[in-house]
């Protein structure tokens, strides 16, 4: 797993930083020190994938968002700085500790008020949200990769027609097309991209920024 766009040059990759988002303070920060967190700043999203999430969800007009795997909070952050005041993100996580890094964060940012997070298994908050019929417009999937088949059943039922499932770390860090890494998270993100790929009641592109994000459009 990374938290940059690892199938660039370096430079590339720097320049792309410079030039291409601009990243508010507020996010800066927290990535700064999530960073200070060595064994896990990793699993953070990239800067640069934070205003391409954006861009979408300004783009949608996208007022709910469901969110598994939350952390230290920047891909949420993110997310709710783009939504309107009456947007709503609903985040899971199961670390008490790195979600009150979070809270902290989005207090500060002022869009608290924003973010229902959810501490508890994502997949046992995907089953309350069903029993509830609550509909969604983005859903960011992000949390524990062996789940990532489940994670993705559940989404495609609770993302509305023309919503939009977007699927992180689907390039593994390039594991996935490797064949002599067999690992366990590699096998379960390798099966989810043949069964979206296969799966005809969505629209689907794959795109190489940070770790791959797949997206995926309900039809
Ligand atoms: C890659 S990190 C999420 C990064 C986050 N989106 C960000 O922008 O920093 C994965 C998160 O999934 C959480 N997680 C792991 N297993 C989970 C589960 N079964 N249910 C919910 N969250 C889980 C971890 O605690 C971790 O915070």
């Amino acid at each position: 797993m990374s938290n940059k766009t690892s199938f660039l040059a370096d430079d590339l990759h720097q320049y792309m930083l410079q030039h291409g988002l601009r990243e508010p303070d507020i996010l800066c920060q927290l990535r700064k020190e999530t960073a200070t967190m060595t064994n896990f700043a990793r699993m953070q999203t990239a800067p640069e994938q934070a205003p391409f999430m954006q861009m979408l969800l300004r783009l949608m007009g996208a007022k709910r968002v469901l969110e598994l795997g939350t952390f230290t909070g920047y891909s949420a952050l993110a997310m709710a700085l783009a939504l309107p005041e009456d947007g709503q993100i609903i985040a899971c996580d199961i670390n008490r500790d790195w979600t009150a890094i979070a809270q902290r964060y989005w207090q500060q940012a002022g869009v608290a008020h924003k973010i229902d997070l959810r501490i508890a298994p994502a997949l046992e908050t995907l089953a309350l949200l069903r029993e509830q019929q609550q509909q969604f417009d983005f859903i960011f999937i992000d949390a524990d990769k062996d789940n990532y088949p489940n994670y993705y059943d559940a989404a495609y039922e609770l993302v509305r027609p023309g919503g939009v499932i977007a699927i992180d770390n689907v390039l593994w860090g390039g594991a996935v097309a490797d064949t002599s890494i067999n690992d366990n998270p590699t096998r379960k993100i390798r099966a989810l991209n043949e069964k979206i790929r296969q799966d005809t009641r969505v629209e689907i592109s794959l795109v190489p920024i940070a770790d791959g994000i797949f997206l995926v459009r309900k039809c």
